[in-house]
């Protein structure tokens, strides 16, 4: 029986995500969703939340399970017998890291990872990116998975709202006001303007000018004309 693990944080799940386990479940007889901490980086879902979301997305493969793990990737893989380890490749910049992990589980444990490339579709496609779409109430439609459509209900957590928007192609996640639980009648939630954006206060002109090295304050405009006007000066 060949098996594999499909590690992630999942924070939450993308379409990205579920291209990868269902082609890992093609070339595999069984597939473990992992659902794992990652230290470097913050969480807006928690552990539980995420494996339900997992279970609902993997529901429609046959060969998949979902389950949590909170220490090494490789004890993981080790309890359960499990030699494969797959990964997507987004593009060249996953590389070095996902190289330098593969490593390293390989260092550790009788593991090899085989990295499978994203569907081009998704390879822009990342969980952060569809936290911050969704944190400015932008809409995610065919960025997650349409567990929200089929359930047709909505989960609310951590103040990100999931939500149909009203007609049935379209999933909207608004970034909600922060209050979780909110009750059927208060429903949609305000969406929330724009925060300003932020002003640039560094001299930029020094970094676009092509081979004209950082910004700094003796490349600056000001520094220009003071240069220039003692120039100007008679000795
Ligand atoms: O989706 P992510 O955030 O890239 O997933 C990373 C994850 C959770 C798979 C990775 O951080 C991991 O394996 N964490 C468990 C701890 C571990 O084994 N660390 C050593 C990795 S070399």
């Amino acid at each position: 029986m060949r098996r594999a693990v499909c590690p992630g944080s999942f924070d939450p799940v993308t379409n990205g995500h579920i291209d990868i386990v269902g082609r890992a479940s093609t070339l595999f007889d069984e597939v473990v969703v992992a659902v794992g901490v990652n230290k470097s980086k913050s969480r807006l879902f928690t552990a539980d939340e995420r494996i339900e979301m997992l279970r609902e997305s993997c529901a429609g493969f046959a060969n998949v399970t979902v389950e949590g793990f909170s220490g090494l990737l490789t004890t993981f893989c080790e309890e359960r017998g499990i030699h494969a380890i797959v990964k997507g490749l987004r593009a060249v910049s996953d590389f070095d890291y996902e190289l330098q992990m593969a490593q390293m589980n390989a260092s550790l444990a009788d593991v090899e990872t085989v990295f499978v490339p994203t569907s081009p579709e998704y390879s822009f496609l990342a969980s952060s990116l569809v936290k911050e779409v969704a944190t400015f109430g932008g809409d995610v439609s065919g960025l997650v998975p349409d567990f929200v459509h089929e359930r047709r209900s909505r989960v609310q957590m951590r103040g990100v709202h999931f939500s149909m928007s009203g007609h049935d192609k379209s999933l909207e996640v608004y970034a909600g006001s922060g209050s979780v639980g909110k009750t059927e009648d208060s429903w949609p939630p305000p969406r929330r303007s724009n925060p300003p954006l932020p002003t640039l206060t560094a001299p930029c002109r020094g970094v676009a000018r092509r081979g004209a090295g950082p910004a700094s304050p003796g490349r600056s405009r000001a520094a220009g004309r003071r240069r220039r006007r003692r120039r100007s000066r008679p000795p």
